[in-house]
């Protein structure tokens, strides 16, 4: 039960994809047979990540996952050709600079444009393949050396010998699984928890997504080599915590110096003054790279440069790699909390369907929601989701506490940032003193998790990873959520109360679906709580407060004034928000109302 998923991913050397696939999965449901055809299933991230990782059977620390990662994408480069048929030649002409190790093909921008990921076995040899390619005429276009190329067709009969034996390692491998594929294979799931682990593998981010992130990452670096030979694009967030779905985004934070910073040389470079940090200094920095983007790197589109925001960030998309990107240039602390969230992540097998399945749910009744906004985040989700499961309700607890990690930590797990954020904790889980006992499965935890939190007291208490009892809310904010690396701040500050109502109340929703599953109509179990909002509820069905908020489920859809009436506020902090949110929120309510009534009329009419 508590094996390493995550160490596991990085064993085979040189999988093949039509080998051994039938490890983690319900063997009857056709679908996934077809997702494994398609290669887009969490089997195919099963790629050796480097040869020495062949031998060993055991977890991969964050950051020697990164490293591996880095690593490979330097030693990558990514083609354009003309269709996943070109790999043959491809690889016969790669192969006159060196070794190459995999090739992997997807499609973007439609699946009209196709391309290859070539990783050769050395750095080197990249460098050589780039030092004999060729650029456009000056005319045509910004003659920049970066690892995104295009194989020209050769106009005559190639006379390069096409090796047979040469096989595609992925094809098609960045394909975003549709939203009727996942519910066909939910739907033929045997039971709950099985839905939950299918809906993790196949919305997981795969191999090929992930390569594509870090080649993104790479073409940044690469685009600075001149000045900052040594600089770094971290990714951090969902494409690198374990928590990632194919197409999210990724989150980079740029360092110039990398990790060469107060080194042992005597020799030290002369540069040019900062002194200290200097906000608008920092926002002209970041113009000047959205504008290296935006005028030299090829694929990067839609620039969007956000200075005012408390880290400013470029938002862009690179359409090489179909890959939406938010750069900063701030402190490390995004990779630490990457770090944590990927430890956590690694204890125990259950940890990341059942953030998934919490994840897609609250997308799918609006709770969360791409855009910013007053809304929980995808990020204080997973936050809450972790924090459940170190409850001593869950008898005995799943996950150890924050503080368990940081007793844990080593000498070598020590790290400050510049700003000074303590991010020192145990990274390695193979030296973790804790192992839980716990074996209740998905489905039982999903219902807890409901429970748990449609009972929770938000109005005086904060979620706290660090220890393993709620703590009283510094301030007011409803929803508190305290940061585990920076304790004195609450990620979830931008929640408003309405929001916060919002999932308690469909928190109840979800308990009651899950605890009414009589039989098994067409879209049951999980599926049947994605579609809550469009649920006909019990007209008398209140949700309690502890502290003394009343709201009647059946006038929270009423589509007149008087629906917002019927929300009794006895704590008169709350009274200012309140009336903001009547305005901000009367639409949403007025759709959500008209689509209950849509399908109980549907339903009567049945
Ligand atoms: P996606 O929705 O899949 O992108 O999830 P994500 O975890 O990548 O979230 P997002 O892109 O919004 O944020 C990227 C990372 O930034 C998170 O994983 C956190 O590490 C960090 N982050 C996001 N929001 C906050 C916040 O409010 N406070 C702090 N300290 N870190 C945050
Ligand atoms: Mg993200």
């Amino acid at each position: 039960m508590l094996t390493n998923v995550v160490g596991r991913i990085f064993l085979l050397k040189n999988f093949r994809f039509s080998q051994n696939l039938n490890s983690n999965i319900n063997p009857n449901l056709s679908l996934l047979r077809k997702w494994r055809n398609s290669a887009n299933t969490v089997f195919s991230r099963r790629i050796s990540l480097e040869a020495k990782k062949a031998d060993q059977d055991g977890f991969v620390p964050f950051l020697e996952m990164m490293r591996c990662r880095r690593s490979e994408a330097s030693k990558s480069v990514l083609v354009q050709v003309q269709s996943a048929q070109s790999y043959k030649e491809l690889h016969s002409y790669c192969s006159t600079f060196g070794t190459v190790n995999n090739i992997f093909h997807y499609t973007a921008g439609g699946e009209q444009l196709h391309f290859l990921i070539v990783e050769f076995s050395k750095e080197s040899e990249v460098q050589q393949l780039l030092t004999y390619s060729s650029h456009v005429n000056d005319f045509e276009g910004i003659p920049v050396q970066t690892n995104f190329l295009w194989f020209k067709a050769s106009g005559r009969k190639s006379k390069l010998k096409q090796s047979k034996s040469i096989k595609l390692d992925i094809e098609n491998g960045n394909c975003i699984p549709k939203e009727e594929d996942i519910r066909e294979a939910l739907r033929s799931c045997n039971n709950i928890s099985e839905q939950i682990s299918t809906l993790h593998n196949i919305t997981t981010l795969n191999e090929v997504a992930t390569r594509l992130r870090f080649l993104t990452a790479r073409q940044v670096e690469m685009c600075l080599l001149g000045l900052f030979p040594n600089a770094i694009a971290y990714p951090f967030g969902s494409s690198v915590n374990g928590f990632g779905k194919m197409g999210c985004d990724l989150d980079l934070v740029l360092r110039l110096a990398g990790d060469k910073i107060s080194g042992e040389s005597r020799l030290v470079f002369h540069s040019k003054a900062l002194n200290g940090y200097d906000r608008s200094i920092s926002q002209r920095h970041m113009e000047v790279m959205g504008d290296l983007l935006q005028f030299f790197l090829p694929g990067c589109t839609q620039i969007r440069k956000i200075l005012q925001a408390r880290v400013p960030i470029i938002k862009y998309y690179q359409q090489l790699t179909d890959v939406e990107c938010d750069l900063s240039m701030s402190n490390m602390s995004g990779v630490c909390m990457s770090d944590l969230l990927y430890m956590f992540g690694s204890i125990d097998e259950r940890v990341r369907p059942l953030v998934f399945t919490i994840r897609k749910w609250a997308k799918e009744v609006g709770l969360t929601n791409s855009s910013p906004g007053r809304w929980i985040t995808n990020f204080s989700m997973t936050l809450l989701v972790l924090a459940f499961l170190q409850q001593p309700d869950n008898c005995p607890p799943i996950l150890p506490t924050f503080n368990t990690l940081i007793k844990n930590a080593g000498s070598k797990d020590k790290f400050v940032t510049e700003d000074g954020i303590n991010c020192t904790f145990l990274r390695d889980i193979e030296k973790l003193k804790y192992k839980t006992t716990n074996t209740d499965n998905l489905e039982s935890l999903l219902k807890q998790f409901c429970e748990f939190y449609s009972s929770f007291d938000f109005s005086t208490k904060a979620v706290c990873l660090n220890e393993a009892v709620s703590i009283t809310k510094p301030e007011h904010s409803p929803l508190y959520i305290v940061n585990p690396l920076e304790r004195g701040l609450n990620v979830s500050k931008n929640v408003s109360l309405e929001e916060l109502e919002k999932f308690k109340y469909e928190l109840r929703n979800a308990t009651w679906i899950l605890e009414s599953q009589e039989k098994k109509t067409s879209n049951w179990g999980i599926l049947e709580m994605f579609e809550s909002k469009r649920k006909v509820y019990p007209s008398n069905s209140v949700i309690p407060s502890k502290q003394g908020r009343l709201m009647e489920v059946s006038k929270l859809f009423d589509d007149t004034e008087q629906t917002q009436e019927s929300v009794i506020i006895k704590n008169e902090n709350v009274e200012k928000e309140i009336q903001q949110i009547r305005t901000d929120t009367n639409q949403r309510i007025r759709n959500i109302g008209n689509n209950i009534r849509k399908v109980s009329r549907q339903k009567s009419r049945r």
